[in-house]
């Protein structure tokens, strides 16, 4: 397990810089500590989330499509690879050369690797705990050989589409001639599924949101209050997302070393959007980034796809 040293300063001036703003906003990378990983899993059995199903359902489908046109026996790079069971279901068509999962969450990331090498013990694999907002770096011990970047999950719709249209842009760069990504988006769809997939009945997604604010708590030392803020989601049609917001339940004065701010009843703090996309759109944004010759495979309703794009000759 290889990790990019974190520069905490910056973090916490970043973190301190959204809390300020006049809209409040912390990343959505700030989700995930162990806690806030295993919550994701959860998420991903509730009934309202479709997206890991039908991503799961649209690999199953065309495994054998998608094993032919990424080719086998190359390093699979996993980006934001979560419990890695997504990659893993791809082993037998992809049978990588190399598995390498990258991912922010990483005592998470270290335990899922654990397991997974054991069940695969035949595959190297390599964990690297990096955060992709920052400048991709490959560190040595990944092979020579064809690479495919692997996003699934509709990872992608966390960014807006210029930063989106940034991330595929450094994959580009770091990729060469033969290279691929193989990235899952989710689609546009009837406004009341798309909300109702980031505001379950159990409250599980509401605790993954709140779940922010203990990390918040432990990165700039302070004093968050989760039963001061309830957890809403919204799509905004005009920027085609969906909006997770916390939102101060009182007056609320919260404090950090070496500042604080007050929130109104009401107020909110973005915590995440989750955009979607319609196929053209993001085949458009793969070309754009420089990639060729864009495939996707979609389930039977149209409610998600997974693109295939390539390093051009
Ligand atoms: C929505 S989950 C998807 C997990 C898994 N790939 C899947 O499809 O089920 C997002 C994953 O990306 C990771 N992540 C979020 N922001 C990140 C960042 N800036 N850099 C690296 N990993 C990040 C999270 O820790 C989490 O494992």
């Amino acid at each position: 397990m290889q990790q990019y040293r974190h520069d905490d300063e910056a973090e916490r001036a970043d973190l301190i810089d959204g809390l300020l703003a006049p809209h409040a906003s912390v990343q959505p990378k700030h989700f995930y500590d162990v806690l806030g990983s295993r919550l994701f899993e959860a998420i991903t059995a509730l009934p309202e989330y479709y997206p890991t199903r039908t991503e799961a359902e649209i690999f199953a489908a065309h495994a054998t499509a998608i094993g032919a046109r990424c080719g086998s026996g190359g390093v699979l790079i996993d980006l934001g690879a979560g419990n890695c069971q997504k990659a893993a279901r791809l082993f037998g068509v992809l049978r990588p050369a190399q598995y390498v999962a990258l991912d922010i969450s990483v005592e998470f990331l270290r335990d899922t690797l654990a397991g997974l090498q054991q069940q695969h013990p035949q595959i190297p694999m390599m964990g690297l705990g990096a955060d992709l907002c920052a400048p991709l770096a490959l560190p040595a011990p990944i092979r020579q050989g064809r690479r495919l970047f692997f996003y699934p999950g509709s990872s992608i719709g966390n960014f807006a589409p210029d930063a989106a249209l940034a991330l595929l842009q450094r994959l580009r760069a770091a990729a060469r001639q033969g290279d691929g990504v193989l990235i899952g988006v989710d689609l546009l769809k009837d406004e009341a599924q798309l909300v109702s997939a980031y505001d379950d009945a159990l409250g599980v997604t509401a605790a993954f949101n709140r779940n922010v604010l203990r990390n918040v708590n432990r990165a700039i030392d302070a004093n968050f209050a989760l039963a001061d803020w309830r957890h809403v989601a919204s799509f905004d049609r005009q920027g085609s997302r969906i909006q997770m917001h916390l939102q101060a339940v009182r007056d609320v004065e919260v404090h950090w070393t070496g500042g604080g701010r007050a929130f109104h009843a009401g107020e909110r703090i973005h915590t995440e959007d989750s955009h979607k996309y319609r196929v053209e759109g993001f085949a458009a944004l793969l070309e754009e980034a420089g990639f060729a010759d864009p495939v996707c495979w979609t389930d039977a309703r149209q409610w998600f796809a997974v693109f295939h794009a390539r390093v051009p000759a």
